[in-house]
């Protein structure tokens, strides 16, 4: 997934870094982030949809839309926005789902 960030992390600075991978490529989020945050400090999206194609990155923020899944490279499906982000966690957007 390439793209630009879509947030610019702002605040947890000083915090220590938790590394994850995102297609295989390695990141670090920071401790207290969700999946969500991590993954959109670094590109511009979560996935694509199964139907479209298109880009897709959360809409509530706050766990009531179902919009932000996500899938890990051993095939579990996360809510992204309402899941903190643990050291070693390595998601994949290909074949993601809508
Ligand atoms: S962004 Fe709505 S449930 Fe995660």
């Amino acid at each position: 997934m390439t793209g630009l960030a879509q947030f610019r992390r702002r605040y947890r600075l000083d915090e220590a870094p938790v590394p994850f991978t995102l297609d295989g490529a390695p990141f670090a989020g920071r401790r207290g982030d969700t999946v969500l945050t991590a993954i959109l400090s670094v590109t511009g999206s979560l996935r694509r949809t199964e139907f479209t194609g298109e880009p897709r990155a959360g809409f509530c923020l706050i766990g009531a839309c179902q919009d932000c899944h996500v899938l890990t490279a051993d095939g579990r499906r996360l809510r992204a926005c309402t899941t903190l982000l643990e050291p070693g966690m390595a998601f994949v957007t290909a074949g993601a789902m809508a």
